[in-house]
């Protein structure tokens, strides 16, 4: 063939490869329908790696020709060159990426590429291809995550010391250290890599092989295709084999869970950048200026981390939504599974990269934490558990003379360490001189010495548990 077909019109196309049965052309607005090629051609790599395998096994097995074969196999291989080269001629009237391919290596081998076929269908052959691709990217995503804990790991170790305020209900709670807040995320993305790895254990089986959705009569060896294609295994069903899309919704699942966590870490990001917090910076690397007010440094990077999470979350409702209700085995509704996952994947990995970048960027103002740490009462716990300890009192009476004393010192416009010992010693005799040494915001954090507490002690042994993780 040459490339004379290329120029074929579209309304004479489309039967090429299904057309044996129909006598008239698809209406025009069918083919728009129907068409997925611009969104399925970035499984064009997966696509040929998966036909590769196919043929390879065909040969082996007797059921087509080594030469054949061997023939399709250098057509494949020219295929990915030319798409490499983008000189690739990615027509609409192919539909899609298998039938792209396939069409491009009759032009390319002649009537060869038709045994190519031979025991597949496009059912098990989109299946191969998407769970390929999906894992690809679970990897990456996994290597991604990786690299934003150790990103956190690094300035976790920086300010492993450094005092700021706790927060719950946003108001100040107790006081903890900055490294002991940013390993909270580190433990996040943690958890978000070990359920992709998950996921990635479940996926790794081979679609291949299981045909239009009842198997094959060819004697085809698709534990050598799964092999091939480095799957652990084919799956055991071949309905289930060509109907599953589980793959695409648990690492979507996942994906959104990993983008709640990088959105809350925005957020944060967005209110200790304000200058009322005033307790991180951003360099100029990370941030942007209002076009009216010179006085603007916005963290439009951590803003659109907190955005995406709303396509990530919408990708995953779009494709449950999808496959909620299809009957065994395929139905076209499934080819609607890839777009929600690309721009999802996509989505993830700008985010993970931008927060990483942001994450290295950032600077703690100390001074500012640390005051913002002695405020607010928050030693206020350290007060009542001096007196639990000290006196003997009950937790809950303890709490009762704390609050009196918060209420003493809010009156006089001081914190619970500027009260003199007369002052405590009114709303409780026992009080000591003692009582000064669990007051200051250093104290109550070096005081957290319980696993995964806030004492920087801990804090540097957990940094540490990471490192060798993550090494
Ligand atoms: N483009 C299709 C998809 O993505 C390929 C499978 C088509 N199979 C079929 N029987 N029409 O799902």
């Amino acid at each position: 063939m040459t490339d004379q077909s290329s120029a074929q019109k579209p309304e004479t196309a489309g039967q090429k490869m299904w057309g044996g049965r129909f006598s008239a052309q698809p209406a025009e607005i069918m083919q728009a329908i129907n068409v997925s090629i611009e969104v399925d051609k970035r499984l064009w790599r997966q696509d040929i790696a998966g036909s590769r395998a196919h043929a390879a096994m065909l040969a082996k097995q007797g059921i087509i020709s080594t030469e054949d074969a061997q023939t399709i196999d250098g057509g494949l291989a020219a295929i990915a060159e030319e798409i490499e080269n983008g000189t690739f001629p990615f027509r609409a009237e192919f539909e899609d990426i298998h039938m792209n391919v396939e069409a491009r290596l009759r032009e390319l081998i002649g009537a060869t590429a038709g045994r190519l076929h031979t025991a597949r269908s496009r059912n098990d052959q989109v299946a191969t291809d998407f769970r390929l691709w999906v894992r690809d990217r679970v990897d990456y995503t996994v290597a991604q995550l990786e690299k934003l804990q150790l990103a956190l790991l690094a300035r976790a170790e920086d300010y492993a010391d450094a005092l700021m305020p706790g927060f719950t209900h946003l108001q100040p709670a107790q006081p903890v250290t900055f490294g002991h807040h940013l390993l909270a995320y580190v433990e996040m993305f943690g958890r978000d890599a070990s359920r992709f790895r998950d996921a990635r254990v479940r996926m790794n089986e081979n679609p291949l092989g299981s045909a239009a959705l009842a198997g094959s009569p060819f004697p085809i060896d698709r534990h050598a295709t799964a092999a091939a294609l480095g799957f652990d295994r084919p799956t055991a069903n071949s309905l289930d084999g060509v109907s599953d899309r589980d793959f695409a919704l648990e690492s979507l699942a996942h994906a959104s869970l990993t983008a709640g966590h990088l959105s809350r870490l925005a957020e944060e990001i967005v209110i200790w950048t304000t200058p009322q917090f005033g307790f991180i910076r951003l360099s100029d690397a990370f941030s942007t200026g209002s076009s009216i007010m010179p006085q603007k440094k916005n963290p439009d990077a951590a803003e659109l981390v907190r955005a995406k999470t709303g396509r990530i979350n919408g990708a995953f409702i779009a494709l449950t939504t999808v496959m909620k209700g299809l009957p065994l085995a395929y139905s076209k509704d499934m080819q609607e599974d890839k777009p929600p996952v690309f721009e999802a994947f996509e989505a993830l990995d700008l985010a993970l990269a931008a927060m990483t970048g942001m994450v290295g960027d950032l600077t703690a103002n100390r001074e500012r934490m640390q005051a913002a740490a002695s405020s607010g009462f928050s030693t206020a716990t350290d007060l009542a558990d001096w007196l639990v300890r000290n006196l003997n009192m009950p937790f809950r009476d303890a709490h009762h003379v704390t609050g009196a004393a918060v209420k003493l010192a809010e009156s006089k416009g001081l914190e619970l360490s500027q009260l003199s010992l007369n002052d405590l010693q009114n709303l409780e005799a026992g009080i000591t001189e003692d009582v000064y040494s669990v007051l200051t915001a250093e104290a109550s954090c070096a005081s957290r010495q319980s696993y995964g507490g806030t004492a920087p002690d801990q804090v540097r042994l957990q940094i540490k548990r990471w490192k060798e993780t993550l090494a």
